[in-house]
């Protein structure tokens, strides 16, 4: 059996949670493969909503086991949070849920540190989650890190203070900034006695053997491929890779062993933090998608940045990542416009180009779009591919053939089963 994989194709928050919830039924494992409580996965179903952070989105699937991988940060104050969040919708989720015992933790200092970073940074700050994603990855990638493992070792005491020593010295090259230290240790502590409940296994094993033994397995990005520490708009990215290839580091498994790659893009285009956007709309358009599609970050309420959808971009991502399927979500939100856009090309001093270039952050980049007509009819909820309308199914069909990829399914409102499959 292979992996298949869910992943965001934009900068995050293209409705990743909401279609993992929905396909899990199909699987036996979910997994989470990278990221941290800077994601923010919203679920809705049953007039109930969730916003799951670290814990993957089949959570709620009875019979199913859920996976946190070697390659996910955590933070045990914000696993705990949510685990509440699921003991109050009776959802068993102990009994679902397996750590990898070599995924790595957010120490209250390194919140400490991912904030003092920004504020160092000021206007050029990356506008971060300051939930201590960069100083974690970090610290794995020097060396220095704390894994789930570690907690249940004798020695764990001593590697902790280690760190935090190490921390609290780095900390006196910023400016000072507000954190209580003490406060957030000792809800640490508590919390890692919490963790400590879960099982931990050894993830590399458990997922070949079940793949082995035939089990499904569906891959849960987090973020959003144009924040992938390597190819997304550096400096303004996250830490880790988000990629189709950050599954098989993150998980422990072979290429050979990827399936299907299904790639998630919104039928518009948001950011949230700071850094290049090209078809952004810092307008009255953009306001009003905001406005109608509800852009305001799951994890810190932040307004994202909205703007038409960008083929160029997508196309660089659906290359990255080997996209077998396409997803659209949010079409609903596109009702009542006169005509949409969308990017096709970019222009930079004069020269046209289809590719993102490295001087992204450097370059002024005015964005060639087509128009598409645009519909006066509402798309929520519909569930049958021959009741959108046709201008919608004329921009759907445009954006399928520019980008080579089917549409596998198209979103038709927040809730799970606001989806038509094709
Ligand atoms: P994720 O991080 O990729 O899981 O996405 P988020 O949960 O951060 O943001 C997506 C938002 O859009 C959430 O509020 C979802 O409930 C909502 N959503 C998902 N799909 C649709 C859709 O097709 N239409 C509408 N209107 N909202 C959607
Ligand atoms: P989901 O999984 C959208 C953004 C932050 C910031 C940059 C770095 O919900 O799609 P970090 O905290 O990782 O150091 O922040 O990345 N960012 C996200 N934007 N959705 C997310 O996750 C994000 N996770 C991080 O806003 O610009
Ligand atoms: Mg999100």
């Amino acid at each position: 059996m292979k992996v298949d994989v869910i992943l965001g194709l934009q900068w995050g928050d293209e409705g990743k949670g909401k279609i993992v919830d929905y396909l899990a039924s199909n699987y036996d494992i979910v997994a989470r493969f990278q990221g941290g409580p800077n994601a923010g996965h919203t679920l809705k179903f049953d007039n109930q909503k969730f916003v799951l952070h670290t814990i993957p989105s089949g959570i709620f699937r009875a019979g199913l086991i859920n996976l946190i991988g070697n390659g996910v940060v955590i933070d045990p104050i914000t696993l705990e949070k949510e685990s509440k969040t699921l003991d109050d919708a009776n959802i068993d989720y102990m009994n679902r849920l397996l750590i990898s015992k070599k995924a790595h933790l957010i120490l209250p200092t390194h919140r400490n540190l991912d904030v003092a970073s920004e504020a160092a940074k000021g206007l050029n700050k990356i506008g971060s989650t300051l939930k201590g994603i960069g100083p974690t990855y970090m610290d794995k990638t020097g060396r220095n890190g704390l894994r789930v493992g570690d907690i249940i070792s004798p020695d764990f005491m001593n590697k902790y203070n280690v760190l935090k020593k190490k921390h609290l010295d780095l900390l006196k090259s910023f400016p000072s900034v507000d954190f209580d230290l003490e406060s957030e240790e000792k809800r640490w502590f508590e919390s890692i006695e919490f963790l400590k409940k879960f099982q931990f296994v050894n993830g590399e094993y458990y997922i070949n053997e079940q793949l082995d033994k035939g089990k499904k397995i569906l891959a849960e990005g987090a973020q959003g491929s144009m924040l992938d520490i390597d190819f997304g708009t550096y400096p303004f990215v996250t830490s880790s890779n988000t990629l189709t290839s950050g599954v098989c580091i993150g998980l422990g498994i072979s290429p050979n062993r990827i399936g299907e790659v299904i790639g998630i893009t919104k039928a518009y285009c948001t950011r949230v933090g700071s850094g290049p956007f090209p078809s952004e709309l810092d307008n009255e358009q953009g306001e009003w998608l905001r406005q109608q599609g509800g852009e305001f970050g799951s994890t810190t309420g932040r307004a994202r940045r909205c703007g038409w959808i960008d083929l160029v971009q997508l196309k660089y991502t659906i290359m990255l990542n080997g996209v077998t399927q396409l997803v659209m979500t949010k079409i609903d939100v596109l009702q009542d416009l006169e005509s949409i856009e969308a990017c096709v090309a970019y222009r930079i001093n004069g020269e046209v180009t289809e590719e993102i270039p490295y001087e992204i952050n450097d370059v002024k980049i005015e964005t060639i779009t087509q128009s598409f007509s645009g519909w006066n009819a509402s798309t929520a909820g519909i569930t049958v591919h021959s009741d959108l309308p046709k201008e919608a199914i004329v921009y759907l069909n445009s954006i399928e053939k520019s980008l080579g990829v089917p549409f596998t399914m198209i979103s038709t409102g927040p809730e799970r089963e606001s989806l038509i499959i094709k």
